[in-house]
């Protein structure tokens, strides 16, 4: 029966990854995990932490074995709920890195030359490796395991969902039809979280506020945000300060509110904002803070989580796998009692 059938609605099946290649940032959060988490509700959920792509950029085991672990805490911390959503880790699902050489070998290699984040890196003068150029591939592979139909990602990551779905029509084509075709559901791009130099919040930039530091450094970090040195009296737009940008987003509205009126207004200085925000951001996360410290404490707790997680996945997985064997002519059987 062919997934992608008009007789009836498909069911809603989400799916996203996240890499773990260095703690989650303020960007990270407000840009793409909490809408993630957001829609775990809207049908059955597929979540993961995406240590193979990781592996492209973090070539230190033992760091990577430590931002899986704290990817996968601060996710639950964060109000994913495993007992809603699989929680994985991608590695713990080998039949996608097969479904990823079956896709490979109809993917172009113009389609992959096109891909920014190979682009990018090349025409930086970055020498690039095969993983990092066939990237998309893998995430195709991710995505089309799960039979997912909607896919959060930021903006950044669209071109990719194009590619995946360029590939399993190709696929289908060629095989009949064996992958549903998924569809982006792009995060609020409005939502772009500026750093504490006021460029795109980024790692790559050494500029962010991190969801889970601890409070003193957070609040170093604040105090030391760049801002303008327009006199204090002056009213101040607030649309165009990224001081006020990172207030709104974990400042209780009424709060907010006021603080935009005391920019218009003018007559007050920066570090009265600052301060605020320190306290505000302290305010936000401090019932995550508290799940997080309880997780991490609960000896075995996230690898439970994340065993149960690979055990819903692989299930799902070995399905879509042994379809996509069958259809390509390389299956002769035992690669339908493929499971967990
Ligand atoms: P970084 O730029 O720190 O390397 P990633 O590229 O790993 O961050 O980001 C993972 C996801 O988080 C991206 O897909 C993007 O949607 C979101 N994101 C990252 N930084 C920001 C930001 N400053 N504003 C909004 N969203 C962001
Ligand atoms: N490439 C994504 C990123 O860097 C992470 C990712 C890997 C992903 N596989 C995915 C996202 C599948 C959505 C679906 O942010």
């Amino acid at each position: 029966m062919p997934p992608d059938s008009t007789a009836a609605p498909a069911p809603v099946r989400v799916l996203s990854g996240i890499q773990p290649t260095g703690r989650f940032h303020w960007g990270n959060y407000f840009g793409a995990i909490r809408q993630y988490i957001d829609l775990q509700a809207a049908g059955e959920s597929f979540y993961f932490i995406a240590d193979l792509h990781a592996l492209t950029t973090v070539r230190e085991p033992a760091r990577l074995r430590a931002l899986v672990r704290d990817a996968a805490l601060d996710l639950v911390a964060l109000g994913l709920d495993p007992e809603q959503a699989a929680l994985f880790v991608q590695s713990d699902v080998p039949e996608v890195t097969e479904l990823t050489w079956l896709l490979m070998t109809v993917t172009p290699m113009g389609l992959l030359e096109r891909c920014h984040a190979y682009k990018d890196k090349k025409s930086r003068g970055i020498a690039a490796d095969a993983g990092l150029f066939t990237y998309p591939v893998l995430m195709s592979a991710d995505i089309l395991a799960y039979d997912a139909t909607v896919v959060p990602v930021g903006e950044d990551q669209v071109q990719h969902i194009e590619v995946c779905r360029d590939l399993a029509g190709t696929f289908n084509h060629l095989y009949g039809e064996v992958f549903t075709l998924p569809k982006p559901r792009l995060v609020d791009s409005g939502a772009r979280v500026p750093g504490t130099d006021g460029q795109k919040m980024s790692k790559s930039y050494d500029n962010t506020l991190d969801v889970f530091e601890d409070l003193p450094a957070q609040k170093k970090k604040i105090m030391r945000i760049t801002t303008d040195s327009r006199p204090l009296e002056d009213p101040k737009d607030p649309a165009d300060d990224q001081l006020f940008a990172l207030y709104s987003l974990v400042a209780p509205e009424p709060e907010r509110q006021a603080m935009a009126a005391l920019y218009q207004r003018g007559g007050f200085g920066y570090g009265e904002v600052k301060k605020a925000l320190v306290t505000a951001a302290a305010d936000y996360f401090s019932a995550a803070r508290s799940r997080r410290a309880a997780l991490a404490a609960d000896a075995g707790r996230i690898e439970a989580i994340l065993e149960a997680g690979a055990a819903r996945a692989r299930q799902k997985a070995g399905a879509v796998l042994a379809r996509a064997r069958q259809a390509c002519g390389l299956s002769r059987g035992y690669g339908s009692g493929r499971q967990a």
